[in-house]
C-alpha cells in the first residue's frame, strides 16, 4: 500500500496549489489523487477572472480574503515562471461592468463599495467607448476595476502540474476515492474501488464531487451541489477588447492567444456537463449585444464546468472537527482560480506551521452541533 505524509484528493487548481505550497515549505512524500484527469474540471472551464469585487461581493471577510488572494497573483505568476519556465498570462489591464440598461443598480453597487473602500471608478459611457471602442454604443455607463484581473487558468494548472512532476509531488489519475479509512478516531487513509492509500493527513480538495466521499460509513456532512457554467468561445481576427468585460448577463475575457471567452450560464442539474443549444444561442446573443463587431463570428469552441457551490455559497476551508489530520478546502464556487493562492498558503500555515485557522470558512459551520466523530 501506498503511504503518504500528505494526500491531497482533487488535483484542481485547489489541490495543485496546496501540493506546491506544501512542497515549498518543506513538505515531502506528498501526494495528489485525481478521480479523473488532473486539471480538466471546473479550473480548467474556468474563464480565468480574477474579479474579488465583482465576483466575491459576500461580506466583508470574504471579501478580503478574496482580495488577498489577488494581491498573491503577481509574486505567483514571477514565483512559477521561475520554477517551471511556463508564463501564466497575468493581465492587469483591469474589469469593467457594464450597464446596457437605464437602471440605477451600478451607481447603488458605486456608492456601496465606495463606502466599503474598493478602488472603482464610475465611467461614462463615452469613457467606456474611448477604452473600448468596440463595446456597443447602446452601453449607459459603467464601473471599472483597475485592479480586478484575469489569468490564463490552463497555463496555470500546467504550472502547477509542471511544479509537481518536477518536485517528486506523486499524481495519480482516474482514482475516484469512495471513503476515509478511519482507526482511532484519526483519519488513516482512502480507499478507493480497488485499492488503499495510506496518510498521515488528509486534505480534501474535491470540489464539485466532495459530498460523494463516504466517511465513516456516511455521506460526508459538507454538502455540495455543482452548478454547471457553459462557456463559449470566439477567436476574431482583430482584438476587439482588451478588459475583462462584465454585464447582468455574462461576461467577456479576451486572452493573449485571440480568443473571447464568453460566460456563462449557472444551472442547477447535477453531474450533466452537456453543453445545449440554447445555451450557445444565449451566450451568443450575449456577447454580440455587448460587442456588435461579434455579430456573424464563428464560435470556435464551447464547454462546460461545474462550480461546487455550498449552501452559502462561500468556500469550506479548515480542520475538519473531530479529526486533527483531516482538512478540507473546497467549495470555491465562482472563485477557484481567485482563491488557490491563499488556500494553497493557509493549508500550508496550518499542516506545516501548526497555525490555526481563523477563517469564517471553517467545515464547523455546517456540521451544528454533531461532531465529526459521531457522523
Ligand atoms: N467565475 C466565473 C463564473 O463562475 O462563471
Amino acid at each position: 500500500m501506498n503511504s503518504f505524509d500528505f494526500l491531497i484528493v482533487g488535483g484542481g487548481v485547489i489541490g495543485l496549489s496546496i501540493a506546491r505550497e506544501l512542497h515549498k515549505r518543506g513538505g515531502r512524500n506528498i501526494g495528489v489523487l485525481e478521480r479523473g484527469h488532473v486539471g480538466k474540471e471546473a479550473s480548467w472551464a474556468a474563464a480565468g477572472m480574477l474579479s474579488p469585487d465583482i465576483e466575491a461581493d459576500l461580506g466583508s471577510e470574504f471579501h478580503r480574503f478574496c482580495r488577498r488572494s489577488l494581491e498573491m497573483y503577481p509574486a505567483l505568476a514571477e514565483e512559477l515562471k521561475g520554477e517551471t519556465g511556463i508564463e501564466i498570462e497575468l493581465d492587469r489591464s483591469g474589469t469593467f461592468c457594464l450597464s446596457f440598461d437605464d437602471d440605477d443598480s451600478l451607481r447603488e453597487i458605486y456608492a456601496r463599495q465606495i463606502e466599503d473602500g474598493v478602488r472603482v471608478d464610475l465611467v461614462s459611457s463615452s469613457d467606456i467607448s474611448k477604452a473600448e471602442p468596440s463595446i456597443s454604443q447602446s452601453v449607459c455607463e459603467g464601473l471599472f476595476y483597475q485592479s480586478n484581473w484575469q489569468v490564463e487558468n490552463r497555463k496555470l494548472l500546467q504550472a502547477l502540474r509542471t511544479y509537481c512532476e518536477l518536485n517528486g509531488i506523486r499524481i495519480f489519475e482516474s482514482m475516484p476515492i469512495e471513503s476515509l479509512m478511519i482507526e482511532s478516531g484519526k483519519v488513516s487513509g482512502v480507499e478507493t474501488a480497488d485499492s488503499r492509500i495510506g496518510a498521515e493527513n488528509v486534505v480534501i480538495a474535491t470540489g464539485a464531487w466532495t459530498s460523494l466521499i463516504k466517511i465513516a460509513g456516511s455521506t460526508f456532512p459538507v454538502d455540495i451541489k455543482p452548478v454547471r457554467g457553459q462557456m463559449i468561445a470566439f477567436k476574431p481576427e482583430m482584438r476587439l477588447i482588451r478588459s475583462v468585460v462584465h454585464s447582468s448577463q455574462g461576461y467577456l475575457v479576451p486572452k493573449r492567444d485571440g480568443r473571447i471567452l464568453v460566460g456563462a450560464t449557472s444551472e442547477d442539474v447535477g453531474f450533466d456537463k452537456v453543453v445545449t443549444t440554447e445555451a450557445v444561442e444565449r451566450l451568443y446573443s450575449t456577447a454580440v449585444k455587448m460587442v456588435p463587431a461579434l455579430d456573424g463570428a464563428e464560435i470556435v469552441d464551447s464547454w462546460s464546468g461545474l462550480r461546487p457551490c455550498t449552501e452559502d455559497k462561500l468556500p469550506v476551508i479548515g480542520e475538519f472537527p473531530g479529526y486533527k489530520n483531516l482538512t478540507v478546502a473546497t467549495g470555491h464556487y465562482r472563485n477557484g482560480i481567485l482563491l488557490a493562492p491563499l488556500t494553497a498558503v493557509v493549508i500550508a500555515d496550518n499542516l506545516i506551521d501548526n497555525v490555526s485557522f481563523r477563517y469564517a470558512f471553517a467545515p464547523s459551520r455546517f456540521l451544528g452541533e454533531t461532531t465529526a466523530a459521531s457522523v
